[in-house]
Parts: C-alpha cells; sequence; structure tokens
C-alpha cells in the first residue's frame, strides 16, 4: 500500500468513526483489509482503496466495520463491576426509590458481553429489592457486532472468559457447541447500531453510562466531544465509566474522577448564573 493510499484510507477512518491510524498501524490496515478483499470478490487490497476512492459506500460501510476492534468479555474489570454493585448503585436506588427503575447505556457493546454482565448484576441486585426494573441499552458501530449482541449465542472461549458458573447454569442454556442466554435476561437488554460521533440525544437520560475501551482509539477532541453528550444525557448523580486505560484529565472538564470508586466519573456541571455561592465556599 502505497503511504497516499494509507493516508487516504486513515482520513477517511477518522471520519467516519473517529478510529486514528498513525503511519505505524499500517500493518493493522493491511492485515484487516486483506480477508476484506476476499469476502467483497476483489483480488487485492489495492482494489478495495480503488472503490473507496469512487466513494462506494457500501466498500467505505465494510472497512469501518473490519477496522473496527471488538474485544470484550463477561464482566470485563470485576472490580468495577464490584465496585458499581457496592458503591454506586445503594446510593443511587435509594435517591430513585419512588421510581423504582434504571436506565443504563453500555455505549459500545460490541458482542454484548458488557450489556449482559449489567443485567446479571442488576438481576441479583433487584432480587433483594422487588419491585426494581432497569432499561439497558446496548449500542454500537459495528451492525455485524449488534446482530451477534442481540443474538446472545457465545462460544466456549467467550463463556469462559469472565462469567461466574453461577451465572452460565442460571440463564444461559446449552446449544451443545455454544450458549445461549434464555430470554428472561435477554429481554433485559436491547441493543442498536449507534455512531458516537453523531448526534445521540435521542436515546434519552441514562443514570450509568458504561463507555470503556472505544474513547482509546480517538483523538482528544472526539473524546472531549462524545463526553460533553454523554454528560447532557446524565442526571447531576449520574455515574459514567470508562475503560482502565481512559481517563479525563487533560481530556474534559466534562467529568472528574469519582473517589474511590475504580472507572468511575460524575459529571461537573457549571454554576448557574445567579446562583448564590455555597455557605463557606
Ligand atoms: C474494544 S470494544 C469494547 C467493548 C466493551 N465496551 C468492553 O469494554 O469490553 C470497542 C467497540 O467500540 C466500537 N466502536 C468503535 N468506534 C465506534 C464509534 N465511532 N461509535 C460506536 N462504537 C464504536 C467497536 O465496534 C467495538 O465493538
Amino acid at each position: 500500500m502505497t503511504p497516499q493510499d494509507f493516508e487516504f484510507c486513515s482520513v477517511l477512518l477518522k471520519l467516519r468513526s473517529g478510529l486514528i491510524l498513525t503511519p505505524d498501524k499500517t500493518y493493522l490496515l493491511t492485515s484487516r483489509l486483506a480477508p476484506l478483499t476476499r469476502k467483497l470478490g476483489m483480488n487485492s487490497p489495492d482494489d478495495i482503496v480503488a472503490a473507496l476512492r469512487r466513494k462506494d459506500r457500501a466498500v467505505e460501510d465494510a472497512v469501518v466495520e473490519a477496522m473496527t476492534t471488538n474485544e470484550t468479555y463477561f464482566f470485563r474489570d470485576p472490580q468495577v463491576f464490584d465496585q458499581c454493585r457496592t458503591a454506586v448503585l445503594p446510593a443511587m436506588m435509594k435517591a430513585r426509590g419512588a421510581m423504582k427503575r434504571l436506565r443504563v447505556w453500555s455505549a459500545a457493546s460490541s458482542s454484548g458481553q458488557e450489556a449482559y454482565s449489567l443485567a446479571l448484576m442488576f438481576k441479583d441486585e433487584f432480587a433483594k429489592t422487588p419491585g426494581w426494573n432497569s432499561t439497558i441499552v446496548g449500542t454500537d458501530l459495528s451492525e455485524e457486532m449488534v446482530e451477534r449482541a442481540w443474538n446472545g449465542t457465545y462460544t466456549h472461549f467467550e463463556i469462559q472468559r469472565g462469567l461466574p458458573v453461577k451465572y452460565l447454569m442460571a440463564h444461559f442454556e446449552d446449544l451443545k457447541g455454544s450458549w445461549r442466554i434464555k430470554p428472561d435476561l435477554r429481554n433485559m437488554v436491547q441493543f442498536r447500531k449507534l455512531n458516537l460521533l453523531e448526534e445521540f440525544g435521542s436515546l434519552g437520560q441514562f443514570d450509568i453510562v458504561f463507555c470503556r475501551n472505544v474513547l482509546i482509539y480517538f483523538d482528544p477532541p472526539t473524546k472531549a466531544k462524545i463526553l460533553a453528550n454523554i454528560s447532557r444525557l446524565l442526571p447531576d448523580d449520574g455515574v459514567l465509566y470508562l475503560g482502565g486505560a481512559e481517563g479525563v484529565l487533560g481530556v474534559t472538564e466534562a467529568f472528574k474522577p469519582m473517589p474511590n470508586v475504580r472507572g468511575a466519573y460524575v459529571p461537573v456541571r457549571a454554576p448557574r448564573p445567579g446562583a448564590s455561592p455555597k455557605l463557606g465556599a
């Protein structure tokens, strides 16, 4: 691939998905385009680039999809889920005791394990305090991942990654070779295709947003814009979760870390004009 072709692809990917591809990632582009060449019935990655230069939208979509990294697993970073359960949920449920409802967004849900982990956590918590329910929405740029997530069927390998056996036994059906989530759990979660670069206010308000291991692929202005948009979907006591390699320092002032809670961030609101200063402040 010529440097000009690489540059053309990287500009396109940044525009379409936010992905930043620096020249040292040429190998990544070529290794992802090689299998796509066969899939699209073309002869070489050069044919793909030629189609991209002709603005072939179907090929563009396929390239954007092929360049996504979909690595995920159940209860990824278990401490995050444990602390969400023990340090975040109790206060949040107390504050919403009248409504008994939580809305949660897994923003970049890949094949669904994060959203289903949240559903398992809520199922456990709500069993202790009946009358509660949740809406869990999973979204991802990749159509293939959204389809996989809806399907809720996982290989042995995927099941072995992070899913406690008690959940496997209670909530998965053995399809002899793979495992499918039972309807009671699947019905707690809905998935849809969504690009975080686009406007997502129509999703409505959420109490908790998991936006983990996706901002890492974007440049600082893109991260800042997405975080500002997420902040608008959260109430003042809402909580955002980012991945272990992600943070807000030097990126945005819309969030600050929640003290002593791993991976959790709370919105920072600009003071309202005319609001009186806090006593003692
Ligand atoms: C590494 S996975 C993270 C999955 C999960 N959140 C986790 O932490 O395990 C990143 C996901 O982000 C999605 N993604 C990449 N760019 C995106 C964008 N612009 N909008 C929405 N999703 C995007 C990819 O398709 C991929 O499934």
